[in-house]
Protein backbone atom coordinates (compact mmCIF):
# COMPACT_ATOMS: atom_id res chain seq x y z
CA UNK A 1 0.00 0.00 0.00
CA UNK A 2 1.19 3.40 -0.41
CA UNK A 3 1.17 6.45 0.83
CA UNK A 4 -0.40 9.32 -1.50
CA UNK A 5 -1.36 13.09 -1.38
CA UNK A 6 -4.24 14.55 -3.19
CA UNK A 7 -4.06 18.37 -4.11
CA UNK A 8 -7.06 19.49 -4.89
CA UNK A 9 -10.50 18.87 -2.99
CA UNK A 10 -12.64 19.05 -5.88
CA UNK A 11 -14.85 16.45 -7.64
CA UNK A 12 -11.77 14.27 -9.47
CA UNK A 13 -9.64 15.03 -6.14
CA UNK A 14 -12.26 13.25 -4.22
CA UNK A 15 -13.66 10.55 -5.71
CA UNK A 16 -9.90 9.54 -6.77
CA UNK A 17 -9.55 10.10 -2.89
CA UNK A 18 -12.28 7.97 -1.95
CA UNK A 19 -11.16 5.32 -4.41
CA UNK A 20 -7.69 5.19 -3.02
CA UNK A 21 -8.38 5.11 -0.01
CA UNK A 22 -10.97 2.46 -0.29
CA UNK A 23 -8.18 0.42 -2.23
CA UNK A 24 -6.23 0.68 1.50
CA UNK A 25 -3.66 3.45 0.83
CA UNK A 26 -2.60 6.02 3.12
CA UNK A 27 -4.71 8.99 1.72
CA UNK A 28 -4.26 12.82 2.76
CA UNK A 29 -6.20 15.71 0.47
CA UNK A 30 -5.24 19.53 0.63
CA UNK A 31 -6.56 22.27 -0.83
CA UNK A 32 -5.83 26.10 -1.55
CA UNK A 33 -9.51 27.16 0.08
CA UNK A 34 -9.64 26.78 3.92
CA UNK A 35 -13.08 26.18 3.80
CA UNK A 36 -13.55 23.81 1.36
CA UNK A 37 -11.31 21.14 4.29
CA UNK A 38 -13.16 22.51 7.05
CA UNK A 39 -16.10 21.99 5.54
CA UNK A 40 -14.72 17.99 4.13
CA UNK A 41 -13.51 17.21 7.50
CA UNK A 42 -16.45 18.21 9.64
CA UNK A 43 -19.31 16.63 7.30
CA UNK A 44 -17.09 13.86 5.28
CA UNK A 45 -19.13 14.92 2.10
CA UNK A 46 -18.63 16.84 -0.81
CA UNK A 47 -21.50 19.40 -1.83
CA UNK A 48 -21.08 18.39 -5.75
CA UNK A 49 -20.96 14.56 -5.07
CA UNK A 50 -24.13 14.20 -3.48
CA UNK A 51 -24.81 10.83 -0.64
CA UNK A 52 -21.51 9.98 -1.26
CA UNK A 53 -19.70 10.04 2.23
CA UNK A 54 -15.96 10.05 2.11
CA UNK A 55 -13.86 7.14 4.47
CA UNK A 56 -12.86 8.67 8.27
CA UNK A 57 -9.19 7.05 6.78
CA UNK A 58 -8.66 10.20 4.50
CA UNK A 59 -6.64 13.18 6.27
CA UNK A 60 -7.27 16.66 5.17
CA UNK A 61 -4.74 19.28 5.47
CA UNK A 62 -4.31 23.16 4.93
CA UNK A 63 -1.18 22.82 5.02
CA UNK A 64 0.67 22.35 1.90
CA UNK A 65 3.98 21.12 3.42
CA UNK A 66 1.97 18.63 5.40
CA UNK A 67 0.46 16.87 1.95
CA UNK A 68 3.84 16.49 0.62
CA UNK A 69 6.19 15.41 3.27
CA UNK A 70 6.45 11.26 3.17
CA UNK A 71 4.66 10.92 0.43
CA UNK A 72 5.41 8.55 -2.61
CA UNK A 73 2.82 9.87 -4.71
CA UNK A 74 1.56 13.30 -5.12
CA UNK A 75 -1.66 13.93 -7.55
CA UNK A 76 -2.23 17.48 -9.16
CA UNK A 77 -5.57 17.37 -8.89
CA UNK A 78 -6.43 21.26 -9.20
CA UNK A 79 -8.79 22.64 -12.92
CA UNK A 80 -6.13 23.31 -14.94
CA UNK A 81 -5.78 26.82 -14.79
CA UNK A 82 -4.37 26.22 -11.01
CA UNK A 83 -1.59 23.72 -12.07
CA UNK A 84 1.21 26.09 -12.63
CA UNK A 85 0.56 27.79 -9.12
CA UNK A 86 -0.26 24.78 -6.83
CA UNK A 87 2.74 22.95 -8.39
CA UNK A 88 4.76 26.28 -7.20
CA UNK A 89 3.65 26.22 -3.99
CA UNK A 90 4.15 22.38 -3.58
CA UNK A 91 7.70 22.55 -4.79
CA UNK A 92 10.10 23.27 -1.68
CA UNK A 93 8.27 20.45 -0.19
CA UNK A 94 8.77 17.68 -3.12
CA UNK A 95 11.45 15.10 -3.38
CA UNK A 96 12.79 13.37 -5.74
CA UNK A 97 11.68 9.63 -5.32
CA UNK A 98 8.16 11.03 -5.44
CA UNK A 99 6.11 10.30 -8.27
CA UNK A 100 4.01 13.38 -9.61
CA UNK A 101 0.43 12.56 -11.04
CA UNK A 102 -1.29 15.27 -13.15
CA UNK A 103 -5.20 14.38 -13.35
CA UNK A 104 -6.05 18.18 -14.81
CA UNK A 105 -6.64 18.34 -18.42
CA UNK A 106 -6.00 21.45 -20.60
CA UNK A 107 -3.35 23.36 -22.29
CA UNK A 108 -1.75 26.53 -21.37
CA UNK A 109 -2.11 29.85 -23.34
CA UNK A 110 0.76 31.28 -24.49
CA UNK A 111 3.61 28.62 -24.00
CA UNK A 112 1.11 25.56 -25.57
CA UNK A 113 2.22 23.29 -22.47
CA UNK A 114 0.47 20.66 -21.61
CA UNK A 115 -0.01 19.80 -17.66
CA UNK A 116 2.90 17.87 -17.05
CA UNK A 117 4.84 20.57 -19.22
CA UNK A 118 3.84 22.82 -16.76
CA UNK A 119 4.97 21.21 -14.08
CA UNK A 120 8.22 20.10 -15.77
CA UNK A 121 9.17 24.19 -15.91
CA UNK A 122 7.53 24.35 -12.26
CA UNK A 123 10.51 22.44 -11.77
CA UNK A 124 13.03 23.84 -13.53
CA UNK A 125 12.89 25.94 -10.32
CA UNK A 126 14.38 23.23 -8.16
CA UNK A 127 17.51 21.05 -9.66
CA UNK A 128 17.61 19.09 -6.45
CA UNK A 129 14.77 17.69 -7.85
CA UNK A 130 16.27 16.78 -11.28
CA UNK A 131 14.69 13.32 -12.78
CA UNK A 132 11.59 13.19 -10.37
CA UNK A 133 8.90 11.41 -12.83
CA UNK A 134 5.81 12.56 -13.49
CA UNK A 135 2.59 10.92 -14.91
CA UNK A 136 -0.51 11.97 -16.75
CA UNK A 137 -3.74 10.00 -15.94
CA UNK A 138 -6.54 10.55 -18.04
CA UNK A 139 -9.87 9.00 -19.91
CA UNK A 140 -13.26 8.57 -19.57
CA UNK A 141 -13.91 8.95 -16.13
CA UNK A 142 -16.72 11.05 -14.81
CA UNK A 143 -15.72 11.95 -10.78
CA UNK A 144 -19.46 11.57 -10.09
CA UNK A 145 -19.68 7.78 -11.71
CA UNK A 146 -16.39 6.83 -9.97
CA UNK A 147 -17.31 8.03 -6.59
CA UNK A 148 -20.20 5.79 -6.46
CA UNK A 149 -17.77 2.98 -8.12
CA UNK A 150 -19.14 2.37 -11.37
CA UNK A 151 -16.77 0.24 -13.53
CA UNK A 152 -14.00 2.80 -15.24
CA UNK A 153 -10.85 2.57 -17.52
CA UNK A 154 -7.99 5.52 -17.47
CA UNK A 155 -4.61 5.88 -18.90
CA UNK A 156 -1.82 5.67 -16.88
CA UNK A 157 0.99 7.86 -19.29
CA UNK A 158 4.39 8.04 -18.56
CA UNK A 159 7.76 7.75 -20.64
CA UNK A 160 9.20 6.12 -17.84
CA UNK A 161 7.61 2.46 -17.99
CA UNK A 162 8.34 1.68 -14.32
CA UNK A 163 6.82 5.10 -13.05
CA UNK A 164 3.34 4.28 -15.49
CA UNK A 165 3.23 0.59 -13.99
CA UNK A 166 3.26 1.84 -10.43
CA UNK A 167 0.65 4.16 -10.84
CA UNK A 168 -1.01 1.49 -12.79
CA UNK A 169 -0.87 -0.94 -9.46
CA UNK A 170 -1.71 2.43 -7.30
CA UNK A 171 -4.76 3.19 -9.28
CA UNK A 172 -5.94 -0.19 -10.14
CA UNK A 173 -9.06 -2.06 -8.27
CA UNK A 174 -11.88 -3.66 -9.04
CA UNK A 175 -14.10 -0.77 -10.52
CA UNK A 176 -10.97 1.14 -12.39
CA UNK A 177 -8.71 -0.60 -14.80
CA UNK A 178 -5.90 0.86 -15.49
CA UNK A 179 -3.72 0.65 -19.23
CA UNK A 180 -0.34 2.23 -19.85
CA UNK A 181 0.27 4.59 -22.63
CA UNK A 182 4.64 6.24 -22.81
CA UNK A 183 2.81 8.82 -24.90
CA UNK A 184 2.53 11.13 -22.45
CA UNK A 185 2.12 14.23 -24.65
CA UNK A 186 -0.65 13.01 -26.95
CA UNK A 187 -2.34 11.06 -24.12
CA UNK A 188 -2.74 14.83 -22.75
CA UNK A 189 -3.41 16.93 -25.66
CA UNK A 190 -6.82 14.14 -26.06
CA UNK A 191 -7.86 15.49 -22.73
CA UNK A 192 -7.64 18.97 -23.45
CA UNK A 193 -9.07 19.44 -26.94
CA UNK A 194 -11.66 16.93 -26.29
CA UNK A 195 -12.71 19.72 -24.26
CA UNK A 196 -13.72 22.24 -26.94
CA UNK A 197 -15.44 19.32 -28.74
CA UNK A 198 -17.35 18.69 -25.81
CA UNK A 199 -18.65 22.21 -25.98
CA UNK A 200 -19.37 22.04 -29.90
CA UNK A 201 -21.36 19.10 -29.00
CA UNK A 202 -23.33 20.97 -26.38
CA UNK A 203 -23.91 23.78 -28.51
CA UNK A 204 -25.68 21.45 -31.04
CA UNK A 205 -27.76 19.98 -28.57
CA UNK A 206 -29.07 23.49 -27.41
CA UNK A 207 -29.92 24.34 -30.96
CA UNK A 208 -32.08 21.60 -30.73
CA UNK A 209 -30.21 19.26 -33.27
CA UNK A 210 -30.00 15.10 -33.11
CA UNK A 211 -27.61 11.93 -33.39
CA UNK A 212 -26.68 12.35 -36.54
CA UNK A 213 -25.00 15.61 -35.89
CA UNK A 214 -23.63 14.29 -33.10
CA UNK A 215 -22.03 11.19 -34.58
CA UNK A 216 -20.69 13.93 -36.89
CA UNK A 217 -19.08 15.97 -34.68
CA UNK A 218 -17.44 13.42 -32.52
CA UNK A 219 -16.15 11.64 -35.75
CA UNK A 220 -15.00 14.76 -37.55
CA UNK A 221 -13.65 15.86 -34.07
CA UNK A 222 -11.59 13.03 -33.13
CA UNK A 223 -10.38 13.42 -36.73
CA UNK A 224 -9.14 16.73 -36.06
CA UNK A 225 -7.62 16.07 -32.91
CA UNK A 226 -5.99 13.70 -34.67
CA UNK A 227 -4.77 15.30 -36.94
CA UNK A 228 -2.91 18.26 -34.69
CA UNK A 229 -1.51 15.26 -32.38
CA UNK A 230 0.59 13.17 -35.48
CA UNK A 231 1.68 16.88 -36.52
CA UNK A 232 3.37 17.26 -33.15
CA UNK A 233 4.84 13.80 -33.10
CA UNK A 234 2.05 12.07 -30.76
CA UNK A 235 1.44 8.51 -31.75
CA UNK A 236 -1.88 8.01 -34.17
CA UNK A 237 -3.08 4.93 -31.91
CA UNK A 238 -3.39 7.03 -28.88
CA UNK A 239 -6.32 9.33 -30.49
CA UNK A 240 -8.19 6.08 -31.13
CA UNK A 241 -7.74 4.47 -27.43
CA UNK A 242 -9.28 5.37 -24.06
CA UNK A 243 -8.10 8.96 -23.84
CA UNK A 244 -8.51 9.83 -27.33
CA UNK A 245 -11.97 8.26 -28.66
CA UNK A 246 -13.18 7.01 -25.29
CA UNK A 247 -13.00 10.55 -23.62
CA UNK A 248 -13.88 12.62 -26.28
CA UNK A 249 -17.43 10.48 -26.39
CA UNK A 250 -18.08 10.43 -22.43
CA UNK A 251 -17.57 14.31 -22.59
CA UNK A 252 -19.70 15.13 -25.55
CA UNK A 253 -22.31 12.43 -24.69
CA UNK A 254 -22.67 13.40 -21.03
CA UNK A 255 -25.01 15.13 -18.21
CA UNK A 256 -22.07 15.48 -16.05
CA UNK A 257 -19.78 17.02 -18.65
CA UNK A 258 -19.53 20.96 -17.21
CA UNK A 259 -18.19 21.84 -20.96
CA UNK A 260 -21.20 20.20 -22.57
CA UNK A 261 -23.43 22.00 -20.60
CA UNK A 262 -21.74 25.43 -21.12
CA UNK A 263 -21.92 24.63 -24.99
CA UNK A 264 -25.36 23.65 -24.54
CA UNK A 265 -26.04 27.43 -22.79
CA UNK A 266 -24.58 28.74 -25.51
CA UNK A 267 -26.60 27.07 -28.63
CA UNK A 268 -29.69 28.26 -26.47
CA UNK A 269 -28.62 32.06 -26.90
CA UNK A 270 -26.94 32.58 -23.93
CA UNK A 271 -23.52 34.95 -24.47
CA UNK A 272 -20.55 33.02 -23.75
CA UNK A 273 -19.94 35.19 -20.50
CA UNK A 274 -23.19 34.37 -19.19
CA UNK A 275 -22.94 30.22 -19.42
CA UNK A 276 -19.61 30.14 -17.62
CA UNK A 277 -21.27 32.26 -15.09
CA UNK A 278 -24.50 30.09 -15.42
CA UNK A 279 -22.10 26.60 -15.18
CA UNK A 280 -20.41 28.04 -12.29
CA UNK A 281 -17.19 26.28 -12.49
CA UNK A 282 -14.00 26.35 -14.74
CA UNK A 283 -14.99 25.76 -18.27
CA UNK A 284 -11.83 24.31 -19.41
CA UNK A 285 -13.00 23.83 -22.70
CA UNK A 286 -13.08 27.34 -23.10
CA UNK A 287 -9.77 28.30 -21.88
CA UNK A 288 -8.19 25.61 -24.02
CA UNK A 289 -8.95 27.19 -27.34
CA UNK A 290 -6.51 30.08 -27.52
CA UNK A 291 -4.06 26.82 -27.10
CA UNK A 292 -5.40 25.21 -29.83
CA UNK A 293 -5.98 27.93 -32.21
CA UNK A 294 -2.26 28.91 -31.88
CA UNK A 295 -1.15 25.71 -32.37
CA UNK A 296 -3.07 25.25 -35.30
CA UNK A 297 -1.07 27.89 -36.65
CA UNK A 298 1.97 27.03 -35.46
CA UNK A 299 2.05 23.50 -37.02
CA UNK A 300 -0.07 24.60 -40.33
CA UNK A 301 -3.52 22.47 -39.71
CA UNK A 302 -6.80 22.64 -40.59
CA UNK A 303 -9.17 22.15 -37.05
CA UNK A 304 -12.57 23.37 -38.49
CA UNK A 305 -14.13 22.56 -36.01
CA UNK A 306 -12.50 24.21 -33.14
CA UNK A 307 -12.15 27.25 -35.56
CA UNK A 308 -15.98 26.83 -35.47
CA UNK A 309 -16.10 27.07 -31.60
CA UNK A 310 -13.52 29.74 -31.64
CA UNK A 311 -15.57 32.21 -33.53
CA UNK A 312 -18.76 31.36 -31.75
CA UNK A 313 -17.00 31.90 -28.26
CA UNK A 314 -14.32 34.69 -29.00
CA UNK A 315 -15.87 36.03 -32.27
CA UNK A 316 -19.66 36.43 -31.91
CA UNK A 317 -20.75 34.44 -34.63
CA UNK A 318 -24.01 32.61 -34.00
CA UNK A 319 -24.09 29.23 -33.64
CA UNK A 320 -25.94 28.35 -36.69
CA UNK A 321 -23.91 30.23 -38.81
CA UNK A 322 -20.64 28.48 -37.40
CA UNK A 323 -22.99 24.94 -37.74
CA UNK A 324 -23.75 26.30 -41.60
CA UNK A 325 -20.06 27.33 -42.03
CA UNK A 326 -18.98 23.34 -41.22
CA UNK A 327 -21.24 22.25 -43.94
CA UNK A 328 -20.54 24.50 -47.13
CA UNK A 329 -16.78 24.44 -46.33
CA UNK A 330 -14.47 23.50 -49.09
CA UNK A 331 -14.22 19.77 -49.05
CA UNK A 332 -10.49 19.54 -50.28
CA UNK A 333 -9.79 17.41 -47.05
CA UNK A 334 -11.75 14.35 -48.59
CA UNK A 335 -9.67 14.98 -52.28
CA UNK A 336 -7.54 11.97 -52.33
CA UNK A 337 -9.58 9.74 -49.90
CA UNK A 338 -7.81 11.82 -46.90
CA UNK A 339 -9.91 10.83 -44.21
CA UNK A 340 -7.18 11.57 -42.13
N1 LIG B 1 -14.63 16.01 -12.56
C1 LIG B 1 -14.30 15.01 -13.33
O1 LIG B 1 -15.09 14.11 -13.60
C2 LIG B 1 -12.90 14.90 -13.89
C3 LIG B 1 -12.49 13.70 -14.45
C4 LIG B 1 -11.20 13.61 -14.99
C5 LIG B 1 -10.37 14.71 -14.95
N2 LIG B 1 -10.81 15.86 -14.41
C6 LIG B 1 -9.88 16.98 -14.39
O2 LIG B 1 -9.45 17.17 -13.05
C7 LIG B 1 -9.22 18.55 -12.80
C8 LIG B 1 -10.04 18.95 -11.59
O3 LIG B 1 -11.40 18.78 -11.94
P1 LIG B 1 -12.57 18.86 -10.89
O4 LIG B 1 -13.77 18.37 -11.57
O5 LIG B 1 -12.17 18.24 -9.60
O6 LIG B 1 -12.68 20.42 -10.72
P2 LIG B 1 -13.50 21.23 -9.65
O7 LIG B 1 -14.03 22.44 -10.33
O8 LIG B 1 -14.44 20.36 -8.91
O9 LIG B 1 -12.30 21.68 -8.69
C9 LIG B 1 -12.47 22.73 -7.88
C10 LIG B 1 -11.38 22.64 -6.83
O10 LIG B 1 -10.20 23.28 -7.28
C11 LIG B 1 -9.52 23.78 -6.15
N3 LIG B 1 -9.28 25.20 -6.32
C12 LIG B 1 -10.19 26.19 -6.50
N4 LIG B 1 -9.57 27.37 -6.61
C13 LIG B 1 -8.25 27.12 -6.51
C14 LIG B 1 -7.09 27.94 -6.56
N5 LIG B 1 -7.18 29.26 -6.75
N6 LIG B 1 -5.88 27.35 -6.45
C15 LIG B 1 -5.77 26.00 -6.28
N7 LIG B 1 -6.84 25.19 -6.20
C16 LIG B 1 -8.06 25.75 -6.33
C17 LIG B 1 -10.41 23.58 -4.93
O11 LIG B 1 -9.97 22.43 -4.24
C18 LIG B 1 -11.77 23.34 -5.56
O12 LIG B 1 -12.60 22.49 -4.83
C19 LIG B 1 -9.64 19.28 -14.07
O13 LIG B 1 -8.51 19.60 -14.84
C20 LIG B 1 -10.52 18.29 -14.80
O14 LIG B 1 -10.46 18.42 -16.21
C21 LIG B 1 -12.05 15.98 -13.86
Amino acid sequence: MSSIGVLGAGTWGMALARMLANSGHDVAVWSALGYEIDDLSATRKHPKLPGVAFPESIAFTKDISDLCSGKEVIILAVPSPFIRATAKQALPFLNKDQILVSVAKGIEKGTHYTMTEIISDELKNAPELDGIRIAALSGPTHAEEVAIDMPTTIVSACDDPDAASKVQDIFSNTCMRVYRNPDIKGVELCGALKNIIALASGILTGLGYGDNTKAALITRGLTEITRLGIAMGCREKTFYGLAGIGDLIVTATSVHSRNNTCGRYIGQGLPAEEAVKKVGMVVEGINAIPAAMQLKDAYNVELPIIEAVDSVINRGTKPSDAVMSLMLRDKKDEIGFDII
